[in-house]
């Protein structure tokens, strides 16, 4: 039904995993993008987010998906540091998600960071799927370019297939040891119960069309009904970080996951202090397929709504703390938005 289509809110997407596990590769292929090449170390230190229009998202997964399966607008994807010492941005990013993306390198296995994301999964009881990456690395792999995971299967001589399956086994595995029943996403009956696993090349782009096909078959079926918020409600969202942008003063960086803001609109922003009430000076919006911690242009908009990755620049904001709520104000009394701030 047609009428549904508008309303359905964009599903957010958190990539989580260990460091170095590839899930900046992982974003950067579906973008198009190389935002690891300018990372210092390839070491990301922030939340990243990026809107994926459901456009790209069929064009990447090709035969896979039908789009016309699918009304869902398409994914915004949150990227998160896997480094030890960044979980509190861990934490964030996945009580932000709607669903995940697992990644683990399949030859290193589950690592610490591997586990403190699973707990994290486990904690918000988020379903995810498992991106089992750097496949390319299996000795003996003959990389066939971006295509679903079967293709480039079908190609490998059996001993490169095999040893892939060992590892992949292994990741089953450990995924039982964490009380995750898993198996190869193409066996999969019922993704409620079962953790589906994908072989992933970050770098070649093999199995990327399948992480992609899982992504939207699992949003589709088992956030539907939550995706159907009022997108035309007053906005909620958390501040990613707090910068200055140029020509506009203090910024914040922000996840909407609800509602709407728009630029006439009065927010309260939670800081070190007291929460800020402040009137919006500015939206930003990051193009499709932008990284909003890298981008440079942005388009100033009348109005942006969730799940969206924006830049709101207003008075006041100096103060305004990462992690701490956004609320919009509309139509409620500001003190009852204060207070909603104060007790987050
Ligand atoms: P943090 O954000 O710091 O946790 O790391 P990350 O998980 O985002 O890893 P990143 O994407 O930065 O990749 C780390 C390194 O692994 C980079 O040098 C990538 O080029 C490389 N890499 C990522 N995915 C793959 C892959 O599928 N195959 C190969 N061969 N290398 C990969
Ligand atoms: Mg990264």
């Amino acid at each position: 039904d047609g009428d549904a289509v508008a309303t359905l809110r964009t599903p957010i997407v958190a990539v989580l995993g260990h460091v170095d596990h590839g899930k900046t590769t992982l974003l950067d292929r579906i973008r198009g993008s190389t935002v690891t090449e300018g990372e210092a170390g390839a070491i990301t230190q922030h939340i990243g987010a990026t809107a994926v229009p459901l456009e790209t998202v069929s064009e990447l997964a090709g035969s896979l998906v039908d789009p016309t399966d699918f009304d869902l607008p398409g994914l915004l994807f949150i990227d998160t540091p896997g480094h030890h010492s960044f979980s509190t941005l861990r934490s964030r990013g996945g009580a932000l998600a709607d669903i995940a993306v697992l990644v683990v390198d399949v030859n290193d296995g589950f690592q610490p960071q591997t586990i403190e994301a699973i707990d994290i999964l486990q904690r918000t009881e988020t379903p995810f799927v498992v991106a089992a990456n750097k496949i390319d690395t299996v000795p003996g792999w003959n990389p066939q370019g971006d295509v679903p995971i079967q293709e480039s299967y079908d190609a490998q001589s059996d001993r490169a297939r095999e040893t892939l399956d060992e590892r992949l086994y292994e990741l089953i595995g450990e995924l039982a040891d964490h009380d995750f029943s898993a198996d190869m996403y193409w066996r999969v009956q019922n993704f409620a119960n079962n953790v589906g696993v994908v072989p992933t090349s970050a770098e070649t782009g093999e199995g990327v069309p399948d992480v992609l096909t899982v992504l939207m078959g699992l949003s589709q079926r088992y956030l539907k009904d939550a995706m159907a918020i009022d997108v035309e409600g007053p906005g909620a969202g958390t501040v990613l970080e707090v910068k200055d942008q140029k020509g506009f003063g203090t910024a914040i960086d922000v996840v909407l996951y609800d509602g709407t803001v728009r630029a006439d609109d009065t927010v309260v922003v939670g800081s070190t202090g007291e929460p800020i009430v402040t009137d919006v000076r500015a939206l930003l919006q990051p193009r499709p397929l932008a990284e909003i911690r890298t981008e440079k242009r942005f388009e100033q908009v009348d109005a942006v709504s969730a799940a969206a990755g924006l830049k709101i620049a207003a008075p006041d904001l100096d103060d305004a703390m990462a992690g701490a709520p956004v609320r919009v104000v509309r139509d409620r009394s500001r003190e009852e938005v204060v207070q909603e701030v104060q007790e987050e």
